[in-house]
């Protein structure tokens, strides 16, 4: 059994599929141990506690980036946690803190990266006037928005999208694309050589 730790600031909506697609077998073999927010009034801290899970809050505010990554760090071992899932974690992790848990944290990101890394990256397409946009998951590196891409779905633009239908669209091939990027992590079903993570067929999970 694998334990995750899921890291969240905000809505939870991704932290919310990745728990459905536990609890319908889609991940099989994993557990969430604990939920940890750096908010203590995001809305997805609220969800994990009505599921019953373990939540954390902990703050950023006022702490310097060391302090408080280090309780972070603390915390995610203290729950024995194999695989970190960052989920709307609006707050950059240090280095120090990404060398804790190497090839150990994903990130979700809502654009086809490497274009429109950063905030409001919907927003930032649309704008743009691109044909197709998505989403990513990747590994996470010591720079934003940036490590070796796992999984990335394609959504095409519509004439008649403005920025939320866009939005919106993209919001669910998220909650898809996290639940297979997290079952090839755990499944331990890539090579990574460089930047370029291959697929293999690997164990059956
Ligand atoms: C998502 O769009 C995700 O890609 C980005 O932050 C947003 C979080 O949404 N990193 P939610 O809190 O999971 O609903």
């Amino acid at each position: 059994m694998k334990s995750l730790g899921v890291l969240l600031s905000g809505r939870g909506s991704n932290f919310v599929a990745i728990a459905d697609s536990i609890d319908a077998g889609r991940i099989p073999n994993a557990r969430i141990a604990v939920v940890i927010s750096n908010k203590a009034d995001a809305p997805g801290v609220a969800t994990a506690r009505e599921r019953g899970l373990t939540t954390l809050v902990i703050p950023s505010k006022g702490r310097t980036r060391e302090e408080h990554d280090r309780e972070l760090a603390g915390a995610l071992t203290q729950h024995n946690v194999d695989l970190v899932c960052l989920a709307g974690y609006m707050r950059l992790l240090s280095p120090w803190f990404v060398r804790q848990f190497p090839q150990r944290v994903l990130n979700i990101h809502p654009s086809l990266l490497p274009a429109f890394p950063g905030l409001e990256a919907q927003q930032q397409a649309f704008a743009y006037g691109v044909k197709v946009s998505g989403c990513t998951v990747h590994f996470v590196d010591e720079e934003l928005d940036h490590g070796a891409i796992i999984v990335q779905k394609i959504v095409p633009v519509l004439d008649s999208d403005d920025e939320h239908t866009l939005a919106a669209r993209i919001l669910e091939q998220e909650h898809v694309a996290y639940t297979e990027a997290i079952n090839v992590v755990l499944g331990g079903r890539y090579e990574l050589r460089g930047r370029r993570l291959k697929t293999t067929q690997g164990q059956p999970l």
